[in-house]
């Protein structure tokens, strides 16, 4: 194919194995150019080994990478448009800061003048704020220092497609937090394509266009981001992707009554067959209400504990016949006087649309 194509990244029904391990099965995806996609999943469920098959660092045993609308099997990782941060960061340890970040720069043909190369390596450097460590030498910087030196080496060479193996695991809370947006900004500033790996769901959310969900090697889910969270494919998304209560039910024969494992009935979605289902329900979907003066709520329980998370209160509520449930808060929609205590009688309303039925 010569046309430039409208995807920058393309999978076809791509596996690779490694001897007997199968490290990911089947995977189909495609990356709009400019866009920002997460690749999500817990440890070992084969998100780098798609990000070094599209570098270029691992070939499929089955299957097809595009970039560009070009197939890329038996491709040199130097012979594509993109780059990557390594979760490992591979820095060269006996250059000082800016020679790692510079060396990408220095290898361009034609040659830059190195006055451009020093300006460039120092603009990168800023940007991941290490700016006057330009001389430091790498066993001197700490592990997210390295970390932001490794991402300073992939931008500065401004690649079509940017790809981050975990690239703030090592940052604390508030730098993460100023990387993630220096990261979106710059992505949107440079229109550059981005596939992000990560386990930390709150990241993959808060920075993508599109969540790719995977486990065990597959592809799950991949949809925007408050689909992923409102709309999970299956019992795994929904609890790896945020907090979730799990409930055991049955759907009736009439196919309209959702049955709890405590009895409680609650009308059921359309489309829904009858049999053994588990249900999710989000935290936040639930409010508690004290007992006492109140009758309704869909369930009842007791109070077992109470933990602040600043902004919201989450509690772990015992829910009769039913076990541990987690119910937040948000504390700015709370009076104080309605906050309950741990040992109190609670009534949980929830919307019925609100839950998830997963047939069994
Ligand atoms: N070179 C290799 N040889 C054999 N098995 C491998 C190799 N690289 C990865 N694997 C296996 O392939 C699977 C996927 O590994 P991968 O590194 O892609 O996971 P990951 O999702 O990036 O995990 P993590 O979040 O822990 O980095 C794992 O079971 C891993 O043990
Ligand atoms: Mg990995």
């Amino acid at each position: 194919m010569t046309a430039a194509s409208a995807n920058d990244i393309e999978f076809r029904s791509v596996t690779k194995r490694y001897g007997s391990v199968t490290a990911v099965t089947d995977i189909n995806l495609t990356v709009p150019k400019g866009a920002f996609v997460a690749l999500l999943g817990p440890s070992g469920c084969g998100k780098t080994t798609c990000l070094r098959m599209i570098g270029g660092f691992e070939q499929p045993s089955e299957g097809t990478v595009l970039i560009d609308g070009r197939e890329m099997n038996g491709v040199p990782p130097y012979r594509r448009a993109v780059n990557m941060v390594f979760q490992h960061y591979a820095l060269f340890p006996h250059f000082d800061v800016e020679q790692n970040v510079a060396y990408g720069l220095k290898q361009a043909r034609p040659k830059l003048a190195s006055s451009e190369i020093s300006a460039r390596a120092r603009q990168a450097l800023e940007m991941v704020r290490l700016g006057g460590f330009e001389k430091r030498r790498i066993h001197e910087m700490s592990g997210g220092q390295q970390q932001r030196v490794a991402l300073a080496r992939a931008i500065v060479n401004k690649p079509s497609v940017l790809l981050l193996d975990e690239p703030l695991a090592a940052l604390d809370k508030k730098l993460r937090t100023a990387m993630q947006i220096e990261l979106q900004t710059l992505q949107r500033e440079l229109g550059i394509t981005f596939v992000l790996v990560t386990h930390d769901q709150e990241e993959a959310l808060s920075m993508s266009d599109m969540v790719c969900v995977m486990n065990a090697g597959r592809i799950v889910q991949m949809a925007k981001p408050q689909d992923v969270y409102d709309k999970p494919a299956d019992l795994f998304v929904a609890d790896f992707v945020g907090k979730t209560n799990r409930i055991m039910a049955t759907v009736e024969a009439d196919g309209a009554t959702l049955r709890l494992s405590n009895g409680t009935a609650l009308p059921a979605g359309s489309g829904l067959k009858p049999g053994v289902a588990t249900v999710a329900l989000r935290p936040e979907a639930i409010e508690l209400a004290r007992q006492a003066g109140r009758d309704g709520g869909v369930l009842a329980g007791t109070v077992t504990h109470r933990i602040f998370l600043g902004s919201t209160a989450e509690y772990q509520i015992s829910v009769d016949g039913l076990g541990d449930f987690l119910v937040t808060a948000d504390r700015r929609s709370v009076q104080e006087s309605d906050l309950v205590e741990p040992g109190e009688r609670v009534v949980l309303t929830f919307d019925p649309g609100k839950v998830h039925v997963f047939p069994a």
